[in-house]
């Protein structure tokens, strides 16, 4: 009865947990089941790429290669797939060939059997050297098309319509493509358009297509279900505890739908069952994770501003770090109009962020106050031709930043920048020689040079990254509670006397306030007064000195003056790393470096003092 089987792609140990935990998911966490995922006869199962490897760095501590090894050592019959995005591979930002050649090189010896490649511009020369790389390690190579709307809100229009993606596919093909993918990653393609897409693709694909769907707008699994009867030959789905939501369709119910017709699973319900029955006892440890603010399980919202399940976590996660999670609509409502100015990019990684952070710091400091690095490199045309016109204002403030001098834009990005590796063995060379560390370093040289240290010993694992139990997750520690006679206006600093850190309360007294805030514009005022923060500190800062604070948490990257030097207002202090974006903290008044309290390379809490400014 059984003639044409739907294959599936379990996405549980990667796209699932990335959608809707942030990507916080420890392999610890997976390999209890990662022997039964092995034997349920998934097509394949998608483990890694995509957000994994720098979260598995940055947050947890954790090496992505040795989770790979791990992976294919547990699950030897399932083929591994992994998401790669084109140029930027793991990572937000173009990197060189010969950074691509190796990551390739290296994930195809470490397990990886099929890479889904894409470009988040759907740009062909930016996945040229992914793809030939692909190619050449013999693995399967899936070309993805990320799947996008404009205003209309479905297939068509000016932009994103059926021809769009014909082309697409058509171009997409002579990379040499093994399959083609269908990458949905804001939940957006309809039932009926997947109808209409699926058709008119299986005409002529001479290779299998496969569909990557996001449940986030409650459409997926009657998209999915609708591209199945079409003729579809692959989609993804994740076990139901990390299913629905912003994630994929949960494959218990798909194959309950399609038993005894001519595209059944044969998939066994009770093997996902107790796969689910895992999960639901493990998952609980990570419910700060998992929670959102939000009653529903879909988001309707999403077909309006169309922030993809990724985006719409870390959104929620950097807002909350931010303390300002009330700002989320402020923020939903931004986005559309941000990624209009930027040419209707698909939101996907890096553009999602890219768009996710600009409209971020457009809601918090103004709009375009600060320009992120990406967004300006973007402007510059660094990442590939925009779908569509970018906002012309806009680009010529990027260039007057530029000194007023439009910079030549590469047809291929990669092609643009020198080799890389060399220099990536030499920075850690005094750690590690390895080609698997050295390529951690040359994907993200600070958190990476970190996670590296962490790694061989040389710095401790900071509690944050450290694993925790459900019992740790229910009573977070009383420690960071402020004493009861604090007004809601009280906020902590970290203040440096002499090299020393310490842990400071300040209350403000008084409404006055000379403290600017990066965006150049004063303050709030919950901002404490500074005659109040040194007093407490023992320091000694002159009541009108200006203190550049960090507007949001991140990583100082660099610092580019010295104590002592005269600096004009707006010039760039510092660069501190926030939100995946490398955004300069201009000076907020003229004056001279007082001090510069927070070295480079250290992590750095909101509103923590990076800069004083002498008038
Ligand atoms: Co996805």
């Amino acid at each position: 009865m059984t003639t044409n089987p739907i294959k599936i792609t379990d996405t549980t140990f990667r796209d699932a947990h990335q959608s809707l935990m942030a990507t916080r998911l420890r392999t610890e966490d997976m390999e209890p089941i990662a022997a039964q995922m092995d034997e349920a006869g998934f097509h394949s199962a998608e483990v890694w790429g995509g957000a994994t490897f720098d979260a598995a760095t940055r947050f947890l501590a954790e090496d992505p290669w040795e989770r790979l090894r791990t992976f294919k050592g547990l699950m030897p019959k399932t083929p591994l797939q992994m998401l790669l995005r084109g140029q930027s591979l793991v990572g937000y930002r173009t990197y060189a060939d010969d950074v691509v050649e190796s990551f390739v090189d290296r994930s195809a010896d470490n397990g990886i059997d099929i890479f889904r490649v894409f470009d988040a511009l759907n740009y062909e020369p930016n996945l040229e050297i992914a793809a030939s790389a692909v190619k050449k390690s013999g693995k399967h190579l899936q070309m993805a098309i990320c799947y996008t709307v404009t205003e209309e809100g479905r297939l068509g229009g000016s932009i994103y319509n059926l021809d769009y993606y014909v082309n697409k596919a058509r171009n997409f093909l002579e990379f040499g493509a093994d399959s083609i993918c269908l990458k949905d990653m804001g939940g957006l393609m309809a039932p009926y358009d997947a109808v209409e897409l699926v058709t008119a693709l299986k005409e002529f694909l001479p290779v299998p297509l496969q569909l990557h769907l996001h449940y986030t707008s409650g459409m997926a699994s009657m998209t999915a279900l609708k591209a199945i009867e079409a003729g579809v030959d692959v989609v993804d789905t994740a076990l139901a505890p990390l299913a629905l939501r912003t994630s994929q369709p949960a494959i218990e119910p798909l194959l309950v739908t399609l038993q005894n017709t001519d595209r059944d699973t044969g998939l066994d319900l009770n093997k996902m069952l107790e796969m689910g029955d895992y999960l639901e006892s493990m998952l609980p440890k990570y419910r700060a994770e998992l929670e959102t603010p939000r009653a529903a399980v879909i988001d309707a919202k999403v077909l309006s501003h169309q922030i993809p399940g990724g985006m719409a976590s870390n959104l929620v996660s950097q807002l909350r770090e931010a303390d300002a999670l009330d700002k989320i609509n402020d923020v939903l409502e931004e986005i559309p109009r941000t990624r209009a100015e930027l040419g209707f990019p698909p939101l996907v990684t890096p553009m999602s962020q890219m768009v996710g952070s600009q409209s971020v710091s457009n809601v918090l400091f103004g709009r375009y106050t600060m320009i992120s690095e990406p967004v300006k490199e973007y402007f510059r045309g660094n990442f590939g031709t925009p779908p569509s016109a970018v906002d012309e204002d806009l680009k010529a403030k990027v260039i007057e930043q530029d000194g007023g001098v439009e910079r030549e834009a590469p047809v291929r990005p990669g092609a643009a920048l020198d080799p890389e590796m060399d220099a990536a063995r030499e920075a850690i060379s005094d750690i590690s020689t390895d080609i698997d560390d050295t390529l951690i370093y040359a994907l993200y040289p600070q958190t990476g040079l970190r996670f590296l240290n962490i790694k061989h010993g040389l710095e401790p694992i900071p509690d944050d990254m450290k694993p925790r139990t459900a019992e740790q997750q229910a009573s977070p520690s009383a420690s960071q509670a402020a004493p009861a006679d604090m007004s809601p206006n009280a906020r902590r600093f970290n203040v440096y006397v002499q090299g020393q850190r310490f842990e400071v309360d300040v209350d403000p007294s008084d409404a006055g306030t000379v403290v600017t805030s990066a965006s150049g514009a004063p303050a709030p005022s919950t901002s404490p007064s500074p005659s109040v923060a040194p007093a407490s500190a023992g320091a000694s800062r002159d009541g009108s000195d200006a203190i550049l604070v960090a507007p949001m948490p991140g990583m100082l990257v660099s610092i580019a003056v010295k104590v002592g030097q005269t600096v004009s207002a707006g010039e760039t202090l510092v660069v501190l790393e926030a939100m995946k974006m490398q955004n300069s903290l201009p000076a907020p008044i003229a004056g001279t470096v007082k001090e510069l309290p927070v070295a480079a390379g250290t992590q750095v809490a909101k509103d923590e003092a990076l800069a004083i400014i002498a008038p």
